[in-house]
């Protein structure tokens, strides 16, 4: 008796060492997932950012779950309230849905308080909205600027990076891979399932007239 005891107390240490170890490798990846990173975020003069955007590329979990099927996007910010403290600006995305042949435009609120951005796109739910880079003329208007949301609650956590830049490309000096290399350096990886996504922003596509 007291043998075979001891063969099943030893493989049940055996099955909760696998269990552990399985579960722990587990419990380690939900955990990197899960946290999110603290970029480094540079000091953003709110008015040399508003105006207009082209989005050059988000990461393919924001193209499938929220820009399904859209080229030209763009985003236009302006501002709706100053105060001592916090500013609020109002975010107009819109881009052209190549499957429905129409343009789709949805409106949000972006409330900032220092350098930290929340954006909301009623009814859904406000989103974590850091801004990581930005390159230009801080006292005018910026050029580049990289835009980074971690939510640490969702099952998984859930990331998204966007490259914004004033012209429908970036500037010559500026790369993708530049700028993922720079977000990487920022503790920022993005996971296989979750590459980043060039927009088309086609000329001809978008009905621009470049010269
Ligand atoms: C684009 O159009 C398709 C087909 O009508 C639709 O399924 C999709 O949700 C639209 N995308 C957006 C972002 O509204």
């Amino acid at each position: 008796m007291a043998r075979i005891e001891g063969h099943v107390t030893w493989l049940c240490v055996v099955v909760a060492m696998v269990v552990c170890l399985g579960g722990g490798v587990e419990a380690g990846r939900a955990l990197l997932q899960a946290t999110c990173p603290n970029p480094v975020l540079p000091d953003v003069n709110l008015p040399a950012y508003l105006g207009v955007w082209y989005e050059i590329g988000s990461t393919a979990l924001i193209k499938t779950r929220t820009e399904n099927s859209l080229a030209c996007i763009t985003a236009r910010y302006s501002l709706i309230q100053s105060g001592p403290n916090a500013q609020s600006i109002r975010v107009r995305n819109e881009g052209y849905n190549t499957s429905s042949g129409e343009y789709s435009t949805v409106i949000g609120t972006a409330s900032v308080t220092g350098r930290s951005l929340r954006v909301s796109f009623p009814p859904g739910p406000e989103a974590d909205y850091r801004i990581i880079y930005l390159k230009g003329d801080a006292a005018d208007r910026y050029d580049t600027a990289v835009v980074y949301s971690c939510d640490a609650g969702q099952t998984g956590g859930f990331q998204s990076l966007y490259i914004l830049s004033r012209k429908p490309s970036l500037d010559s000096d500026e790369s993708v891979a530049g700028i993922i290399e720079y977000a990487r350096t920022q503790g920022i990886t993005l996971e296989a399932t979750n590459q980043f996504v060039l927009t088309d922003q086609d000329a001809i596509t978008c009905g621009r007239n470049d010269d």
